[in-house]
C-alpha cells in the first residue's frame, strides 16, 4: 500500500448480502469502490454481532485491494493474529476497547499490517496526540458502531478538522465511518477526510445481478465529494 490523500471510496460489506459476501466484494470492485471495508462486531463492545476472522480469510480471495477490518471488539490483542493471518491489510481497533491502545498499534505492524486507530463520537481527539508515530489511519466514528443505516453525527465535522491540522504532513489516513451519504461526503471531505467509508448508501438498491446500481451509488458519492 503506498500512501496518498486521494479520495478512496471503502463500502462496507455489513449492508451486504450476508449469504453472498464473495461476489459482492467482487461486484463493488468492479463498480468502483477502491477498499472493501469488513466490520468486525463481537456482542460486547458493541451491541451486534458479525462474523471473525475465518470469514475474513474466506473473503480474501476476492478482494483485489485493500481489505480494511475494523475491530468493534474488546479485547482485541488476542485476535490480532489470526486477522493477519486472514489478510488483513489494515486493521483497526478502537481506542476505548482497552487500556493499552499503544501495545494493541504495536502488535497489529508486528503483524504486518497497517494499524488503524478508531475514535466512538464521544472521544475525542487527545486521545491520539501521544499515538501519532504509532498508526497509518484514523477512523472516527460518526454514528455510534454497531449498525449499518444510522444518521450521521455532525458534531464530528469539526473533530476531523481539528485531527487534520493535528496530522499535518504525517503519512496517515483519516477515515469517516457512518451515516456517509452524497449529502455528507462533501462536508468530511472539506474537513480533511481521505477515506468514506458507506454501507447503506452503497449497496442500497442494488444486488449482485443489479450491480450497475452499486456503481451509480458509489459515483454520487464521489461526486458529491469532490
Ligand atoms: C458501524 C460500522 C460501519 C457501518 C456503516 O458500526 O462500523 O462501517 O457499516 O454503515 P452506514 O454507511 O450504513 O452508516
Ligand atoms: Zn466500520
Amino acid at each position: 500500500m503506498t500512501f496518498d490523500r486521494s479520495l478512496k471510496i471503502a463500502p462496507s460489506i455489513l449492508s451486504a448480502d450476508f449469504a453472498a459476501f464473495g461476489a459482492e466484494c467482487r461486484a463493488v470492485e468492479a463498480q468502483g469502490a477502491d477498499w472493501i471495508h469488513v466490520d468486525v462486531m463481537d456482542g460486547h463492545f458493541v451491541p451486534n454481532l458479525t462474523f471473525g476472522p475465518q470469514t475474513c480469510a474466506a473473503l480474501r480471495p476476492h478482494i483485489k485491494g485493500v481489505m480494511d477490518v475494523h475491530l468493534m471488539i474488546a479485547p482485541v490483542d488476542p485476535y490480532i493474529d489470526a486477522f493477519a493471518a486472514a489478510g488483513a491489510d489494515i486493521i483497526t481497533a478502537h481506542v476505548e476497547a482497552g487500556p493499552h491502545i499503544h501495545r494493541t498499534l504495536q502488535a497489529i505492524r508486528a503483524a504486518g499490517c497497517k494499524a488503524g486507530l478508531a475514535l466512538n463520537p464521544g472521544t475525542g481527539i487527545d486521545a491520539v496526540e501521544y499515538l501519532l508515530d504509532s498508526v497509518d489511519l484514523v477512523c472516527v466514528m460518526t454514528v455510534n458502531p454497531g449498525f449499518g443505516g444510522q444518521k450521521f453525527i455532525h458534531s464530528q465535522i469539526d473533530k476531523v478538522a481539528a485531527l487534520r491540522r493535528m496530522i499535518g504532513d504525517r503519512p496517515i489516513h483519516i477515515e469517516i465511518d457512518g451515516g456517509i451519504t452524497p449529502e455528507t461526503a462533501p462536508l468530511m471531505r472539506r474537513a480533511g477526510a481521505d477515506v468514506l467509508v458507506a454501507g447503506s448508501a452503497v449497496f442500497k438498491g442494488g444486488s449482485v445481478e443489479n450491480a450497475g446500481v452499486y456503481g451509480n451509488n458509489i459515483r454520487a458519492i464521489r461526486a458529491a465529494a469532490g
